[in-house]
């Protein structure tokens, strides 16, 4: 003699997800589907809403210059992998005077001969590093660190105060050499 046994997870299954299913369930008015979750707010979103766009759009309040950017870059131990005066170590050099040469694409690309937009070291900044404590600067540090790296790349003049404001206007020397493809997307 054998014994039929069904199991609890089916049970659970063909009971409880077509009893969730139904439309007197539809508390989050997500239409007749298992209900499971809740709608995003605006207030979930905020924190991973982070990017800058080139022109600067996103960018919060505050700044800062490359003197205390000298200052948080020691504190932060960026120097422990970029280097002393981020001329680079383990890691790139951030500061550079490397040209590239042109029709050369294996020319070594860095953040002043290369990148296209000052817009996107705060970002990639206040994003990525350091390396093993992401998103634990302030929005302060990062507006330095990027005045800082900024001016010893010798794009902007020592002194200059790197804000909202200032920091889109950086232009950077390969700006032109970039194609967009969809322009009209943008
Ligand atoms: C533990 C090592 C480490 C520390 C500390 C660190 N970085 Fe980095 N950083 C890296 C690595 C690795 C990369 C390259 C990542 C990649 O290419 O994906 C990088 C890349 C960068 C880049 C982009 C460079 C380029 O040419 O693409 C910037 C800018 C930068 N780091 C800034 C900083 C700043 C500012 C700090 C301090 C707040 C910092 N890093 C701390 C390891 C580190």
């Amino acid at each position: 003699m054998s014994t039929y046994r069904i199991s609890p997870l089916a049970i659970i299954l063909t009971f409880g997800l077509a009893g969730a299913a139904s439309a007197a369930d539809d508390k989050n008015g997500l239409g007749a589907r298992p209900g499971l979750g809740l709608p995003i707010t605006n207030e979930d979103i905020k924190p991973w809403d982070i990017t800058i766009l080139p022109d600067g759009t996103n960018l919060p309040p505050g700044s800062g210059t490359a003197n205390v950017g000298a200052k948080v870059f020691v504190d932060k131990g960026c120097n422990q992998c970029h280097g002393e005066g981020a001329k680079g170590g383990s890691n790139p050099a951030l500061i550079t005077d490397e040209k590239m040469t042109p029709g050369d694409i294996f020319s070594n690309k860095t953040i002043k001969n290369f990148w296209a937009n000052a817009t996107t070291l705060f970002d990639y900044i206040r994003r990525a590093m350091p390396w093993q404590a992401p998103r634990t600067l302030t929005d302060d540090e990062v507006y330095a660190l990027t005045a800082y790296i900024l001016a010893g790349n010798k794009l902007i003049e020592e002194n200059v105060l790197i804000d909202a404001k200032s920091l889109p206007n950086v232009k950077m020397p390969n700006r032109e050499n970039f194609i967009i493809r969809f322009p009209e997307k943008i």
